[in-house]
């Protein structure tokens, strides 16, 4: 959601490069507003509603202190606005606060602090923060003591960072909120997320919820709630700082959509082995055979554990996915033997987590398939495995999405305790056969000539409907256009009276057994005038039939979608730069969505 970026260090001249380099980093979490707070002789604020650029230009010459910390909004209390930005301050402006999350008392909160006399100048829920802060500091107790006290009233999920005016300390804590420290050589760092700090540092610590960060220039250290040393660990991270930019590329996305051979290469790398053509996840040797399998998982990685749930399925397991956010672990048959699966790229998604919590509680087993290191559902599970895709910008998730389908599969091979060996082999000369869908694909003018349609459809059957729908989510949040996605096999249940002349009909067509009967689904399309892109591995077999092909390299049927999917981003991605789309940060959407 909002991103927060905090720094101190010997360099006083620095602080503001880090805070700006980091707030850049990470708008990709939230971009309505931004702004920074530096704590120098006194406390300077600086906040604008709109994108970076225009905080950048109320910034006067020269500005540089001992801390501070920055943020970026994606608004939940109060609508993008330069009072709603985030730092907040007390009255006496003596303390400044940034938050992710959100305070669920913030109601009472504020009524009580506005009955003592405190003015309000936003409509945020975060601001209460250094209205109690001040308080305390009122009351005698030192920096560090008046934010623990202030922490211990709040309810809800939080990340919350703050200076003080004259002080080179930056305090912090979370709950169910991602906070990361950078350890530095000349200053120490924290963010939402690493990529904000790692141009810097490459050493982290989480933080974990409940735990308290006190950082200052020459030290970084983690207490718990009771104000204890915490055992912290400091991993490095093998991400390099050009992960994080854009590489001359027009956009992270489509950086992101030509990253996928090497992002898979990773996440199959010592997994799927060609020789023996076995399947081996070291984190996951201790995983038993689940008597069946539950996924849990929003947006995108819902329609990765769709496919996910079939591949199991398909090899005699028991297998479902639900959206998380309407997962009920109290109705359903859980027990020990039942897997849970979250699959969540950053592991902070709120629904995912609350809904792998609940499957905690109900007894069942839990697994995260998760992209970030130690993210919150890498801690809340019993296994956890990475799909290694490397850090991801754009809103849309890309290279994120490949890489949960290729770890599902592997997963669902280790589980089944089966490897067909086509498969495997498919599997190792994914990265390939995406590489050469890269290198040919023609969707930039299929994008062109469909750019001015009234709306998309994608349709594909069995393990094709995953990527039919993933499809359509693309479509529709970059292009801000209709789209669709459909089970091949329902269009003639309704949605088919949607189809026109200026509705483009995107069909997945594999050269499995159920391509055929996708293929009379085509031609109901067909004969009411809908011009139809087909993304299929036999161009010979459909092209009868559809208007357009974008052709995927032969593979083993079961691997045909992570193919598909490849060229359905791609038209997306031209759709939406025809059309003059903010690509990276579509409106009202937010990389990581860590509110319920
Ligand atoms: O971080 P997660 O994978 O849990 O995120 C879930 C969804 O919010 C996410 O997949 C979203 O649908 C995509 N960014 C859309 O491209």
């Amino acid at each position: 959601m909002c991103g927060i970026i905090g720094y101190t260090g010997d360099d006083e001249r620095a602080v503001l490069d880090v805070l700006l380099d980091g707030l850049s980093g990470l708008e990709y979490r939230g971009y309505d507003s931004a702004g920074l707070a530096i704590s120098n002789a006194s406390l300077s604020v600086y906040k604008r509603e709109g994108e970076l650029s225009n905080l950048e230009a109320v910034l006067p010459e020269g500005l540089d202190g001992f801390a501070g910390v920055g943020h970026t909004r994606w608004s939940t209390h109060g609508p993008p606005s330069d009072e709603n930005a985030h730092p907040h301050t007390d009255c006496q402006g003596r303390v400044a606060v940034v938050h992710n999350g959100i305070v669920e008392n913030y109601a009472p909160l504020r009524a009580e602090l506005e009955a003592r006399g405190h003015t309000f100048e936003s409509e945020t829920d975060t601001e209460v923060v250094p209205h109690l802060i001040e308080e305390h500091l009122a009351d005698g107790a030192d920096p560090e003591r008046a934010f623990r006290r202030t922490v211990e009233r709040l309810e809800g999920s939080y990340a919350v960072a703050a200076v003080f005016s004259g002080r080179e300390t930056v305090y912090a804590t979370r709950q169910a909120s991602p906070l990361v420290l950078g350890v530095g050589d000349d200053g120490h760092y924290l963010a939402s997320d690493a990529p904000a700090f790692i141009e810097y540092t490459d050493r982290v610590i989480y933080l974990e919820d409940g735990q308290f960060a006190t950082i200052t220039p020459s030290d970084v250290t983690v207490t718990d709630e009771r104000g204890q040393p915490a055992d912290v660990t400091v991993r490095r991270l093998e991400w390099e700082p050009e992960d994080a930019g854009k590489s001359g590329y027009d956009h992270y996305m489509v950086k992101e959509i030509h990253e996928q051979p090497t992002a898979i290469r990773r996440c199959l790398g010592g997994r799927a082995r060609e020789l023996d053509g076995s399947v081996t996840i070291d984190e996951l040797t201790d995983l038993e055979t689940p008597s069946s399998v539950q996924f849990v998982a929003c947006g995108t990685s819902y329609h990765a554990s769709l496919y996910g749930a079939r591949l199991l399925r398909e090899r005699g397991i028991s297998a479902q996915s639900f959206l998380a956010s309407e997962y009920d672990a109290d109705a359903l048959p859980i027990d020990e033997e039942t897997l849970v699966v979250g699959v969540t790229q950053s592991g902070e998604t709120a629904d995912t987590l609350s809904a792998l919590r609940s499957a905690n509680r109900a007894g069942a087993t839990t697994l995260a398939v998760t992209n970030v290191v130690a993210s919150s559902a890498a801690r809340a599970c019993d296994h956890t495995t990475y799909i290694r895709a490397g850090p991801e910008i754009g809103v849309a998730a890309t290279k994120t999405f490949a890489s949960q389908q290729v770890a599902l599969a592997m997963v669902a091979s280790v589980l089944a305790g089966e490897f067909p060996r086509s498969f495997v082999e498919g599997l190792r000369d994914v990265p390939d056969d995406v590489q050469s869908i890269l290198d040919t694909s023609r969707a930039r003018s299929i994008a062109e000539q469909y750019e001015d349609a009234d709306a998309y459809f994608f349709i594909g059957r069995g393990y094709n409907r995953p990527v039919a729908l993933e499809g359509a989510l693309k479509m529709k949040e970059i292009t801000y256009k209709h789209a669709e996605g459909f089970a091949a096999g329902e269009l003639k249940h309704g949605p088919l009276a949607l189809v026109t002349p200026q509705t483009p009909v995107f069909a997945v067509i594999g050269a499995d057994d159920a391509s055929e009967k996708t293929l009379s689904n085509v031609t109901e399309v067909e004969s009411r005038g809908a011009p139809v892109v087909a993304v299929t591995d036999s161009p010979e077999r459909v092209e009868r039939h559809a208007d357009a092909t974008l052709e995927v390299p032969d593979t083993h049927p079961c691997l045909t979608p992570i193919l598909a999917n490849v060229q359905l981003q791609l038209v997306a991605y031209h759709v939406a730069n025809r059309l003059g789309r903010s690509i990276d940060k579509p409106r009202n959407l937010a990389k990581s969505v860590t509110v319920e």
